[in-house]
């Protein structure tokens, strides 16, 4: 796994340990940093901004203890800046939060700058229309389009979220980043390819094969890279 997927301009898969075995996580890491993933994606439910409760700093430090790679951290909970600095202490590479979630995501994502996140992420709900993100996307590395309502793997990926990948596509800077989450697997990671994505976030079509280096060499092969 690499410790900074912007270095890259070609397709990048990230691990989400959603789906991992929770009490066996170094070695589910192991097996998914063997097995050719890019970079790994960090959940973070609050039961508050979302339906589920995953994980928090101590978990996401312990995570950091085990392995070098990216740690993409995906906030969806209420008040991200009351809890960024735990994360970003806890060894976070990058902080996603919701637009959703905070009354001003301009004044959010400056406050993350400085708070010290290095590489930012804003990200809407498949319900959001895509013009909310677009004063905070002036902020960010990188914006991420939710093809599932966020709470649970698994979920069934909704096609209608691919024409606000393309919208937000055609508003980034080269040097920005495009990440799609939530029902990526063989049948759908091409189409949002097409559409413009950079990085997807995978956690069920990963985890919950048997061999998660076939998994993700499937996923390449989808991709044509
Ligand atoms: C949804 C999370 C996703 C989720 C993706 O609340 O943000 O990262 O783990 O799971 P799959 O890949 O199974 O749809
Ligand atoms: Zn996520």
């Amino acid at each position: 796994m690499t410790s900074n997927p912007f270095q890259f301009s070609s397709a990048q898969i990230a691990a989400s340990v959603l789906s991992a075995d929770f009490a066996r996580l170094g070695e589910e890491i192991a097996d998914v940093d063997r097995g050719g993933a890019d970079f790994l994606h960090l959940d973070i439910l609050d039961g508050h901004f979302a339906p589920n409760i995953s994980f928090g700093p101590a978990v996401t430090a312990a995570i950091r203890r085990v392995t070098r790679a990216f740690l993409d951290v995906h906030l969806m909970i209420s008040e991200p800046e009351r809890y960024a600095p735990d994360f970003l202490k806890a060894g976070a590479d990058g902080l996603t939060f919701h637009v959703e979630a905070v009354a001003d995501a301009v004044q959010t994502a400056r406050r993350l700058r400085q708070m010290g996140c290095r590489h930012l992420g804003v990200t809407l709900n498949p319900a959001t229309a895509v013009e909310a993100i677009y004063p905070a996307m002036e902020e960010a590395d990188h914006v991420l389009v939710m093809s599932v309502v966020p709470g649970f793997s698994g979920q069934k990926f909704m096609p209608e979220v691919l024409p606000k990948v393309q919208a937000v596509k055609k508003r980034l800077r080269a040097e920005q980043r495009l990440e799609i989450d939530g029902g990526i697997h063989e049948q759908t990671i091409r189409r949002a390819r097409e559409a413009g994505v950079d990085w997807f976030v995978v956690a069920s079509a990963i985890f919950d094969q048997k061999d998660r280096a076939a998994a993700i060499a499937r996923l390449r092969k989808e991709l044509g890279e």
